[in-house]
């Protein structure tokens, strides 16, 4: 199929308030002269808006990034990811029909959408609400044969459970997506032969589909406001992408501060001394120090005049409660990436309560992380985010699922 324009376009387009935001701050993650960057972004968010990649989009895409129209539209032409033409206001499907997929019914399923939604591939369904079409291995082999839906895979398909899908997404449903046999993943269908000991940290779903439900945008138009960022990006200028996709301001530079002695570890092996009283400073504006370098895991300052000093984030013992506080422990299990077990084991180590874990400090992280199974969860997943908002009384996405629809992660 040939790439190119559609020919008839819309006669502009905008970001929403929200995306600009968004985006504005996916162009700060690049060096200056680099912004052309962020141009696969841009264009992805563009598309989540609307659906498709328009000419205007495209062009204005183009402004924002200093870049020739050409080479955003050489971009959004080459890869399949972006559509060129109007889909289906409910979703496009797209069908793997690559070998795994084609040998194991690949074929079955195109029939489906030549049935329901339109004989011909890029072709608007009656209703308006489907298209589809053929695309190449999107890496789900294991699990063909299978299809991509909006932005989630449904796999380990038959023509029967496809059909249904497409039946659900037609009226107002978005089923799981995932494999639809059964599988969790993409173990043997009869279950696990080796490795039958690995089951703690099991979610309900597989990493990717909890993820998609977690989020539950997986065929919906995304205006900025509805998909948390679940790891605020902070710019190289300090400015940072809030969860709610809108742009703060870069906060005022840090007041000077000493070298931080923040760990035993940092104290056995100390920062060569300059010989002047060196003023350090955080290398970028850093709002949320606390929250950066929970993430980073290191700290990195730059004396004037001197070598840049990297301190390790060693490790730390957070204060410990011998039972809960009278009232009763909080439900840790709100907490994404907490379910029954990992609870236990905070409530082992002394912690009940969504306070105690947002006042962990990076090297406090450091000591609980080396204490749970999984490595670098409390980071991956947020807790002290999460548990500032919980402590605050203030609801969080999971936690709203999780109440809902009793979903804890395990
Ligand atoms: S062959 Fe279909 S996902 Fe790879």
């Amino acid at each position: 199929m040939l790439r190119r324009l559609h020919p008839e376009q819309p006669d502009s387009f905008a970001f929403t308030p929200a995306n600009l935001a968004w985006a504005q701050a996916q162009v700060t993650k690049f060096p200056d002269g680099r912004q052309a960057s962020a141009v696969i972004p841009l264009l992805w968010r563009a598309q989540e808006q609307e659906g498709w990649l328009t000419r205007p989009a495209i062009e204005t895409i183009a402004d924002m990034l200093g870049m020739a129209y050409i080479r955003v539209l050489e971009v959004a032409s080459f890869y399949f990811m972006f559509q060129l033409q109007p889909v289906g206001s409910v979703a496009h499907i797209q069908i793997c029909g690559t070998t795994s997929c084609m040998i194991c019914g690949a074929e079955d399923l195109i029939a489906v959408c030549k049935e329901k939604i339109a004989d011909k591939p890029h072709t608007l369904s009656a209703d308006g609400k489907f298209s589809w079409e053929e695309v190449e291995c999107l890496g789900s082999c294991t699990n063909a044969p299978m299809a991509q839906i909006g932005k989630d895979y449904y796999e380990d398909l038959t023509a029967k459970r496809f059909g249904e899908i497409l039946d659900e997404l037609a009226a107002g449903k978005v089923p799981v997506p995932g494999p639809q046999n059964g599988r969790y993943a993409s173990e043997p269908l009869k279950g696990l032969t080796s490795l039958t000991e690995y089951d703690s940290g099991k979610t309900r779903y597989n990493a990717s589909v909890q993820l998609a439900t977690d989020i539950g945008d997986t065929v919906k138009r995304i205006d900025g406001t509805e998909v948390p960022l679940l790891t605020p990006w902070i710019g190289k200028d300090g400015t940072v992408a809030s969860r709610a996709g809108k742009v703060s301001p870069p906060p005022a530079p840090a007041a000077p501060k000493p070298a931080v002695k923040q760990t035993p570890k940092a104290e056995s092996k100390p920062a060569p001394k300059p010989e002047a009283d060196p003023v350090l400073k955080p290398s970028t504006p850093l709002p949320g120090q606390e929250e950066l370098a929970s993430r980073k895991g290191t700290w990195r300052y730059e004396a004037e005049g001197t070598e840049a000093v990297t301190e390790e984030v060693g490790e730390q013992q957070p204060p410990t409660l011998s039972a809960a506080r009278e009232g009763g422990a909080d439900d840790l299990k709100l907490l994404k990436g907490v379910g029954p077990k990992l609870e236990g084991v905070l409530n082992e180590l002394g912690f009940y309560h969504f306070d105690q874990i947002a006042a962990w400090t990076p090297a406090q992280v450091a000591w609980v992380d080396t204490r749970l199974k999984f490595k670098g969860r409390i980071e991956r997943d947020g807790w002290i985010e999460q548990a500032r908002q919980l402590a605050a009384g203030e609801e969080t996405e999971f936690a709203k699922r999780a109440k809902k629809d009793g979903i804890y992660d395990d």
